[in-house]
């Protein structure tokens, strides 16, 4: 599976160590920025890698940056794309399997780097079911999101 990975300058040293542990695991991993030293807007790393989920490029991605809030904020404004911050094993499982995420969001002045790659691990291992009583919900935030963007028009 190809997997998306992007950062701010605050999560450049969690990106990285989520990226290996990622590529070490077998996934292929296109990195969308930051690069080393780089000072980038958050929300422009973010939109860029929702975007690209939201296209159906990529079905995970994570996203990093000093809490993982700006980052799963902006990336929640791309309509189709469900990021959560995930910072311990419960809410990690139940983004997927209650709400679908297609993206996680860590922040590297939150957690230590073995907790945010257990947390990864667990996420990816875990698959949303259709047939679960979570997909109606699912259904409906796509289906209120649809009226939004219809009523914004
Ligand atoms: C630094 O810009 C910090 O605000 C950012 O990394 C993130 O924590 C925002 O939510």
């Amino acid at each position: 599976m190809k997997i998306a990975i992007g950062c701010d300058e605050a999560a450049y040293n969690l990106k990285m160590i989520l990226k290996q542990h990622l590529e070490s695991k077998g996934y292929e991993v296109d990195d969308f920025g930051a690069e080393k030293g780089e000072t980038v807007l958050y929300p422009d790393v973010a939109y860029k890698v929702a975007d690209a989920v939201a296209a159906g490029k990529y079905k995970k991605a994570v996203l990093v940056c000093g809490t993982g809030l700006g980052m799963c904020i902006c990336a929640n404004k791309v309509p189709g794309v469900r990021a959560a911050v995930c910072h311990d094993q419960y809410s990690a499982q139940r983004s997927r399997l209650s709400n679908n995420a297609q993206i996680i969001c860590m922040g590297e002045r939150v957690i230590g780097t073995e907790l945010a790659k257990a947390l990864l691990d667990t996420w990816l291992d875990c698959e949303f079911s259709e047939q679960s009583r979570s997909q109606p919900k699912v259904l409906r935030i796509n289906e209120l999101e649809q009226e939004h963007i219809k009523a914004a028009k």
